[in-house]
């Protein structure tokens, strides 16, 4: 196995918005993250990925760019982003930077030009359709909600935009564009941007044919999923990018809905020379029912152990992959995965345990190091995120569904759930802005905070960081062979990481009832010494049975070592 920095390196992701906003604007920004950077070094971590800083208007949160070499007006300028990379390398971590290039804003310049005429030189850096008759080109919808399609009435035809109509998708067939991207991405390069992950990126291609999608059942809109994503020519552009931008010392990271373990290697095999790894949506919506207002119970083999186990035994020549529950278009990890009420604590704990024993990068979410929680008491006017709006007016003006099971909805399932401010005290707003903030801080933000946190010896936070120093010492868990334990198991997710003759092994009861996990007959618990257990009295021995079978505690999660 080549051995790489982010392999070996914890990541940790930051939403610029909601981290600290440092001048009382109740925006999070990059003065903010420049105070908070010895924080997110004592946790052990050693890169910082961040969503997206480039100028915006913020239709969709810096996804909508409208300056691709600049900053975010509201984040602060160029020269905040030097002191704040400079202090990133200081403390010997590396950026990750997030590139948004399948769109734009529509304010973007290029844009604002293409509308101006069918002959304008920025016309083909979109993608443009006659309607038919007074209706769209065809019966796309777009990800957001409504048509992807809007009428420019200036020139009479219509734009393609598979997120909001704000967003415009860039035309990649056209060689000036390219340049113009691979300039934009040479511009970060050259500034010392160690990474990149790359948005929406197996979108580049469309077919330009445009045809009908298939209306599936209950759906306005056709299903344009085979037409926009995953096409043949994205990897046209992807090696081109690798092989004229990016060095060997970048980390190039690719994110790509529709890719499994099973066809990932498509992007990340290792001799594609396309994306070092993918970030998959997996375990996105588990847990979700079959209406978004209803929450089912987690079918721990299906929904969890057979998909992290499929990445987690892949070839080698498959390429790497990443290791996370939860980012900025998902809830909360421990609302989704674990209780965030009756067992917040130990099941935080026992998802630190498999996330950073897991095979692939960790990438923690701000704020799921001290178990942030869905913000499940929203009302509709709290809530921020562009696609809600589209979505109310397809769902609930149009009839489908009720107001209340809407909110419903929102509160379970809503990305606004993982946006909102870092839960630094118990102060107002939770320690992140001395201003009204954009979205409303967590109400639970006086019991979840870091400062309580960084004070009590057991808390989430504090277990975080012995995890995390766990894995940066221990290269088994970085490149250590993957290997199941009790596959059938199905309250217990437990597997063997093997590095020569280091074996370490991870059992994590996921539900909230005792349970027993069979060892199979080459696996000698006397050969091992308990390192972590999310339980304070770190219980062990008197819970074993014949050597054989393992009693756990509700939630409970313990990390053996061996030396055999
Ligand atoms: C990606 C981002 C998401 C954004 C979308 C459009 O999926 O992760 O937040 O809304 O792309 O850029
Ligand atoms: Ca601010």
């Amino acid at each position: 196995m080549e051995r790489k920095w982010w392999k070996e390196g914890v990541a940790y992701q930051i939403y610029v918005r909601s981290f600290k906003d440092s001048n009382g604007d109740g925006i999070g920004d990059l003065r903010g993250i420049i105070e908070k950077l010895d924080y997110i070094k004592s946790l052990g971590v050693d890169m910082i990925y961040l969503n997206p800083i480039n100028k915006s208007p913020n239709e969709d949160n810096g996804y909508d760019i409208s300056d691709f070499e600049d900053i975010m007006v509201e984040f602060g300028d160029l020269n905040d982003f030097a002191e704040l990379l400079k202090g990133i390398h200081q403390r010997n971590m590396r950026l990750i930077m997030d590139m948004v290039i399948n769109h734009s804003s529509d304010e973007h310049p290029w844009f604002i030009e293409a509308k101006k005429s069918k002959e304008n030189k920025y016309r083909d850096y979109y993608i443009w359709s006659k309607g038919k008759g007074n209706n769209p080109p065809n019966n796309w919808g777009s990800f957001f909600g409504g048509s992807a399609w809007e009428l420019d009435e200036n020139t009479g035809e219509y734009y393609l935009h598979i997120f909001s109509k704000k967003q415009p998708d860039l035309n990649w067939t056209n060689k000036e564009l390219r340049m113009d991207m691979k300039n934009m991405l040479k511009y970060w390069a050259g500034k010392g941007v160690d990474g990149f992950r790359m948005d929406a990126i197996n979108h580049l291609a469309k077919d330009m044919n445009f045809p009908d999608g298939e209306v599936k059942e209950g759906a306005l809109y056709g299903d344009f999923i085979p037409y926009v994503q995953n096409l043949p020519e994205v990897h046209d552009y992807l090696k081109e990018l690798k092989r004229d931008v990016f060095t060997d010392s970048h980390v190039v990271i690719g994110e790509t809905g529709g890719i499994n373990y099973e066809n990932a290697h498509v992007y990340t095999g290792v001799n594609n020379k396309e994306l070092d790894f993918t970030f998959h949506f997996d375990l996105h919506s588990v847990g979700k029912g079959e209406n978004p207002w209803e929450r089912v119970d987690i079918d721990l083999i299906k929904d969890l152990k057979e998909k992290m186990t499929g990445w987690a035994t892949r070839d080698e020549q498959e390429g790497w992959c990443p290791v996370f529950y939860s980012n900025h278009d998902t809830t909360r990890t421990v609302s989704r995965l674990g209780d965030d009420k009756k067992y917040h604590k130990l099941s935080a704990k026992m998802l630190a345990t498999l996330q950073l024993t897991h095979k692939g990068t960790p990438f923690i979410y701000y704020g799921d190091e001290i178990g942030m929680t869905n913000a499940d008491d929203f009302k509709l006017e709290d809530y921020r995120d562009t696609s809600i709006f589209t979505r109310y007016c397809e769902c609930v003006l149009s009839g489908m569904v009720s107001h209340e099971n809407y909110i419903k909805g929102l509160n379970l399932t809503s990305r606004d759930n993982s946006r909102t401010p870092m839960q630094w005290s118990d102060r107002e707003n939770a320690g992140f802005t001395n201003a009204t903030p954009w979205i409303n801080a967590n109400s639970n933000y006086q019991e979840i905070n870091v400062e309580q946190q960084e004070k009590e010896y057991d808390s989430i936070l504090n277990f975080y960081k012995k995890l995390i120093a766990l894995r940066n010492k221990e290269l088994t868990l970085v490149y250590g062979d993957f290997k199941e334990v009790d596959k059938e198991n199905t309250s217990i997710y437990a597997y063997l990481r093997i590095l020569g003759n280091k074996k370490v092994l991870v059992i994590c009861n996921f539900f909230g009832k005792d349970a027993q996990l069979k060892l199979s007959e080459d696996i000698l618990l006397s050969d091992f010494k308990l390192e972590v257990c999310n339980y304070e009295d770190n219980e062990d021995n008197s819970l074993i049975e014949n050597e054989r079978i393992i009693n756990l505690r509700p939630y409970e999660s313990k990390v053996y070592i061996s030396e055999i």
